[in-house]
């Protein structure tokens, strides 16, 4: 569709394209030729990628509130482990917790973290707070991109709001903004910043240019660009929602299955082989992405009046995994005649998923916790997380030495360290009768059917 048709078409709607804010390309031609900075605020596991993937093109300065890890981004160390050292090099970046630095710039990239509180609900805080720093620099001219995983509408209704108040500049005649959701999944390599399509959107049609333009020139893949902001950030929750109540179907599948005393896996396998069955597998939802996005929809929805009823099923379905597999493994103890205060769990992986050292939201460790609850000794082993951190969060002292024989160890992530350790290697820390929780369940074979248990 050519630009005058789209234009007409939303003229037809009532939609108006505002005023332009700046004549188009004429940001970019600055920042391409280093006139002009990008800035990144937040430098985490998206806002690092991101920024270190700019600099290749752009000047770009990094700010992040957290002082120890600009400390050793300074000295090109990912402590997401993310980003080898040699990425940093011949990179056209710099690294600061002093905010002062966003005065430099002209383009934002905001990726700090959008969790969710007790109640299940968004928790803003770290993105008012970032753009309220962004606020105190904003100038004339200048573009502010979201990254942030939000709800639809997020942007205008919370974002703007504090920028224009704070700047006391006017949105889409002084300032522009747009919203680009990252598609990363940590740890995996093959799916990286450059490979994967970025969704672009921007508050007036030339800030779309402006932001796909610059994202073009970094992204190999290539953009998309979104009609409105809000269509951006409600794609972004319904990739992760998609899979959500995917895994959730097939939880629920598993949880019926293991009372009719069939393995979910070789249902799925058998199921599988036809042409258009969708490969899913049940298993714990934890993590900052799918475990979270969905109650952004959920919280949007209800504030909208309307009742999400299968989102809200599918995450009840989800979270509900931690206690069957914790009453799965005491019936079988039962049927073994244990006595609780006397079982001991060996429990190995903490982090949220394979190959990756980030613990939050771990659903593994709340399985610990759920164990411990019903009265077992559990220890807890991970080659990748970080023993501080997972003292600081969960109260455990990890150990990657663990000894003696457990009654149970529950294989509950799935580490490059684990994958090919035989029954006989596990047996270290057990003996013939220690039951084998294969949380992911794809071991079957690997172990004898007495003691097996699996999704
Ligand atoms: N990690 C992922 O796989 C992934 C993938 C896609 C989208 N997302 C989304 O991207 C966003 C960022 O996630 P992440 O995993 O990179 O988080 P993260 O916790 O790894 O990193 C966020 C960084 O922001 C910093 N920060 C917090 N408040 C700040 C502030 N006011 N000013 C400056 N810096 C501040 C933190 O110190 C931290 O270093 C979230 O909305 C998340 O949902 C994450």
């Amino acid at each position: 569709m050519s630009l005058a048709q789209l234009k007409t078409e939303n003229l037809a709607e009532g939609r108006q394209f505002p005023k332009l804010a700046y004549k188009k390309d004429k940001l970019f031609s600055k920042l391409i030729n280093k006139e002009e900075n990008v800035a990144v605020v937040g430098l985490g596991y998206v806002g690092l990628p991101l920024a270190v993937h700019m600099a290749s093109k752009f000047k770009v300065v990094g700010f992040d509130v957290n002082e120890s890890k600009v400390m050793q981004l300074i000295q090109h160390k990912d402590p997401c482990e993310e980003l080898p050292e040699e990425e940093f090099k011949g990179k056209d970046i710099s690294f600061t917790s002093n905010e002062t630095i966003l005065k430099n710039a002209k383009f934002y990239v905001v990726a700090v973290p959008t969790p969710i509180d007790n109640l299940k609900k968004p928790n803003l805080t770290p993105l008012k707070s970032a753009t309220a720093s962004v606020a105190k620099y904003l100038k004339k001219g200048d573009c502010v991109v979201f990254e942030s995983t939000v709800f639809p509408g997020c942007t205008e209704e919370v974002c703007v709001p504090i920028l224009e108040r704070i700047s006391r500049l006017k949105f889409n005649e002084d300032f522009t903004v747009g919203y680009s959701p990252e598609r990363i999944n940590p740890g995996d390599k093959e799916h990286t910043f450059t490979s994967i399509t970025k969704i672009v959107s921007g508050s007036t049609e030339s800030a779309l240019d402006l932001v796909a333009n610059v994202y073009e020139t970094v992204v190999t893949a290539g953009v998309h660009r979104a009609p409105s902001l809000k269509v951006a950030e409600a794609a972004k929750v319904v990739e992760n929602i998609q899979r959500d109540v995917n895994i959730g179907l097939m939880n629920e599948l598993s949880q019926i299955f293991s009372v009719l005393e069939i393995n979910t896996k070789d249902v799925l396998k058998a199921a599988g082989t036809k042409w258009n069955f969708h490969n899913y597998f049940p298993g714990l939802v934890g993590g900052h992405c799918i475990g979270v996005d969905p109650y952004y929809l959920i919280s949007k929805a209800r504030e909208m009046k309307h009742a999400p009823r299968l989102l809200e099923r599918v995450r009840e379905v989800n979270e509900s995994m931690i206690p069957h597999i914790a009453l799965r493994l005491e019936r079988k103890l039962y049927a073994r005649k244990f006595r609780k205060n006397s079982v001991s769990v060996l429990v190995k992986g903490i982090a949220f998923k394979e190959n990756v050292n980030d613990i939050r939201n771990s659903k593994t460790a709340e399985l610990c916790l759920e164990l411990e609850k019903r009265g077992y000794n559990v220890v807890v082993q991970d080659p990748l997380a970080d023993p501080k951190e997972v003292k600081r969060h969960y109260g455990f002292e990890l150990n990657n030495s663990p000894e003696g024989e457990f009654d149970a160890i529950v294989l509950a992530v799935d580490h490059e360290d684990y994958k090919h350790l035989s029954y006989y290697d596990h047996l270290k820390n057990g003996n013939e009768e220690t039951l084998i929780f294969d949380v992911k369940g794809d071991k079957k074979d690997k172990f004898p059917k007495e003691v097996y248990m699996s999704l």
